[in-house]
């Protein structure tokens, strides 16, 4: 029997000074991989080249916060998807986030596209704050802005996120109502 080619493709994108987002978007990916129905492939991107959006199925896009707002690559990357048709898309930001509620104008506006029905959901989880990787300047806005330095990411959150979105990824309508493609039919 020849195996089919996965036919839907699931982009995990983030944008990352430090590399902690980074690394939950790798984790993301690994646990979406390992969960996902045949039939699917999970690809991991960099943001330089947002063409690679255009054959998605569905996207989790995320971004460490800085100084209140997204990262431009992915600032860039949800304008981009804004375009795009409607499809399934799922936003994460890190970050200890601020209380200061001018200061959260990126998360508010990813959760403006969750409301509009645009995204899914948009899940906002511990970031990390490793300060022997600051520079100078950075170290010195940390410790006005009173962040408490340490890696605050709960891997568990970020797998049982992964799960949940791999279950929603795994029924499609059909013609008769709600489709499990999670079983043997499809190959990888
Ligand atoms: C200079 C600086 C500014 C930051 N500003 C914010 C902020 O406004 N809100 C927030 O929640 N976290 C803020 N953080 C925390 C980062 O979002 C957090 O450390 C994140 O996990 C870093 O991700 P990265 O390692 O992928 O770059 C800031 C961190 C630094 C160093």
């Amino acid at each position: 029997m020849t195996a089919l080619a996965p036919s839907r493709t699931l982009v995990v994108a983030a944008a990352s000074r430090h590399g902690g987002t980074c690394e939950i978007a790798d984790r993301l990916a690994w646990t979406l991989e390992n969960d996902l129905p045949l039939g699917w492939r999970v690809i991991r991107p960099d943001l330089t080249d947002l063409q690679v959006l255009d054959d998605a199925d569905a996207v989790v896009l995320g971004s460490a916060i800085y100084y209140g707002r997204w990262m431009r690559a992915a600032a860039r990357a949800l304008a981009y998807l804004k375009d795009a048709p409607l499809f399934d898309l799922w936003l994460f930001s890190t970050g200890p986030v601020s209380d200061v509620e001018s200061e959260n104008a990126q998360i508010i506006s990813a959760d403006s596209m969750v409301e509009a029905g645009q995204a899914i959901e948009h899940k906002v989880f511990g970031g990390r704050l490793d300060t022997s990787r600051l520079s100078w300047v950075e170290r010195t806005v940390v410790k006005a802005v009173h962040a408490i330095p340490g890696d605050h990411r709960d891997w568990d959150e970020v797998d049982e996120w992964a799960h949940h979105i791999a279950q929603k990824l795994s029924v499609v309508p059909g013609t008769d109502g709600t489709t499990d493609i999670s079983g043997q039919d499809a190959v990888r």
